[in-house]
């Protein structure tokens, strides 16, 4: 019995310690969180209209606008920079299926 009140208690504080990110989608009017270190993917996918392919940084559908926040968001990887390069992105550009938001505050538009 003290065992289970104990480990929901854990589980409790862990959701308190975690930053959040704030992703706001510009043209939608859409602002959400996501727990700092996310991948924007999965809560795009759950809270805007924002379009995916692949998903995997290869079609280029999900080629979006960073607006605010770049230095917020992990490194393009090779395969992001190649497949931005073949469609002649701008450096503000990121694919969003490859965006893991670290912290702070991000602004997107697509
Ligand atoms: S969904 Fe294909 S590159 Fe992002």
């Amino acid at each position: 019995m003290f065992i289970i009140k104990a480990s929901k208690y854990r589980n409790k504080i862990k959701k308190v310690l975690i930053d959040m990110a704030k992703v706001t989608i510009l043209n939608e009017g859409v602002t959400f969180e996501v727990p700092d270190g996310s991948r924007l993917l999965e809560y795009a996918k759950k809270h805007s209209n924002m379009l995916f392919g692949c998903e995997q940084g290869k079609c280029g559908v999900c080629r979006c606008n960073i607006a605010k926040g770049f230095e917020n968001l992990n490194q393009k990887t090779s395969e992001e920079e190649h497949t931005l390069t073949r469609l002649g992105a701008y450096p503000s550009q990121r694919l969003a299926c490859k965006i893991i938001v670290k912290k702070g505050e991000v602004e997107i538009e697509y």
